[in-house]
């Protein structure tokens, strides 16, 4: 693991005898709202796991987000990017304030880490979790169990654009998707490889929009096919977007692996999340598999502003994203543990925010968890 340290610990042996335990470094940008508390759940979570597993967390702090950019006119320093580079992984809560424009923030801080670091393949779990009601009627828990793969890093987030006669009455705006074979092929494979891994349903199905957008989606439409070709195990489907939304309502059973592109795996993700109960259960993993660089965990919801500061919002989301994070950084059986802790609390319903129907604190769904971690 990069930079893996080695605190020293001494077993009560009486033999003074030195004996490695893996440190990890994780980069810790809790941002803005929510992400402030429910960032602190998920550590304890993690430090909670870190003492069973044999492995000690050093968490680096960065106080980057809303108040940074009052304070210094900018949501993190010039060399944020460098700072963050050595770490074997990032922890993030959220970003976003009513004050500030969203895509000076959202521009500012989030979108460059995940382009940076070619944090190429966004993954987001749908589970629907025991004891847990889905909007829709008549599920049970485990019916829906699905991940959307969102391209990350090129599409419709480029960056590719301008505007002319700014702040003028005939200002022009012009917002550029780039859709690359490269970024295409490897988004479209990682979601093979990972239909393969899971090993569940063992389908992919593609979303696109090339009846409308016949350059960027046809392009997308060929690479699926090619590198389909090279996983006949896998079964394929493909699906307009506007369909894709109906289909996630009418039949959310039948999906296994969902690849689209930045923008479409966005939405989906949120209508996702909504299916699985709630924006407050739904995790998320910004990985770059090459692993040149680290990979970085959030939830799918935003700094939620109309909950912040209340002491009720949903820490599950995060502290899956951290479980998420486990799993990146090879340690399974914590990743495990941690998931099937939040099963436990989820399924026995007592500690439950009030987003999932019920009257707990953040704090209180978090004890629920630790409790269950033994
Ligand atoms: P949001 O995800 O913050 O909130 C949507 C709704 O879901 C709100 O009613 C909120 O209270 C609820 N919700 C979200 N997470 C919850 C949780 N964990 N527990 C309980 N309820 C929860 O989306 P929004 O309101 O559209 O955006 C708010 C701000 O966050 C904006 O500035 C937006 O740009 C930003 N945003 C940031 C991220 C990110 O940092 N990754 C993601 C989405 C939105
Ligand atoms: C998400 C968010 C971000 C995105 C925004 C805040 C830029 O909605 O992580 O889903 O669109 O990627
Ligand atoms: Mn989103």
């Amino acid at each position: 693991m990069r930079n893996a340290g080695e605190a020293r610990v001494r077993l009560s042996l009486g033999y003074n005898s030195v004996e490695p335990m893996k440190t990890l470094t994780i980069a810790v940008i809790a941002g803005d709202g929510v992400g402030k508390e429910v960032v602190p759940q998920s550590k304890r979570v993690l430090d909670a796991v870190a003492k069973k597993h044999g492995v000690a967390f050093a968490f680096q702090d960065f106080d980057w987000g809303a108040d940074h950019f009052f304070r210094w006119g900018r949501m993190m320093p010039a060399g944020a990017i460098d700072l963050l580079q050595p770490c074997d992984a990032i922890l993030l809560g959220a970003v976003g304030h009513p004050e500030i424009p969203d895509h000076t923030t959202l521009n500012g801080l989030l979108l460059p880490i995940r382009r940076s670091f070619d944090q190429y393949a966004n993954v987001r779990p749908a589970y629907l979790y025991p004891g847990v009601k889905s909007p829709l009627a008549g599920l049970k828990g485990g019916e829906i169990d699905f991940v959307v793969v969102r391209e990350n890093t090129e599409g419709e987030y480029a960056q590719v654009g301008g505007r002319v006669y700014a702040l003028q009455p005939e200002e022009v705006a012009i917002q550029t998707s780039v859709f690359t074979r490269r970024g295409i092929e490897r988004i479209v494979r990682f979601a093979f490889e990972l239909a393969a891994r899971r090993g569940k349903k063992m389908r992919v199905t593609s979303v696109t929009k090339s009846n409308a957008l016949g350059y960027s989606m046809d392009l997308w439409d060929r690479t699926f096919s090619e590198v389909a070709g090279k996983f006949p195990e896998i079964q394929t489907e493909s699906l307009l977007v506007d369909a894709a939304a109906m289909n996630f309502v009418r039949r959310p059973e039948s999906f296994d692996v969902v690849v689209g592109s930045n923008l479409f795996g966005d939405i989906l993700s949120d209508l996702s999340a909504a299916l699985i109960g709630s924006m407050g259960l739904a995790a998320s993993a910004n990985l770059d598999p090459s692993r040149r660089f680290p990979s970085m965990f959030e939830p799918v919801h935003g700094s939620a502003p109309d909950i912040a500061g209340k002491g009720i919002v949903n820490p599950l989301a995060t502290i899956l994203s951290a479980a998420m994070m486990l799993e990146h950084l090879e340690m399974n059986a914590a990743a495990r543990d941690v998931e099937r802790a939040v099963a436990a609390a989820l399924a026995e319903g007592k500690a439950r925010t009030p987003d999932l129907g019920g009257a707990s604190s953040t704090e209180e769904v978090t004890d629920a968890v630790l409790a269950r971690l033994g």
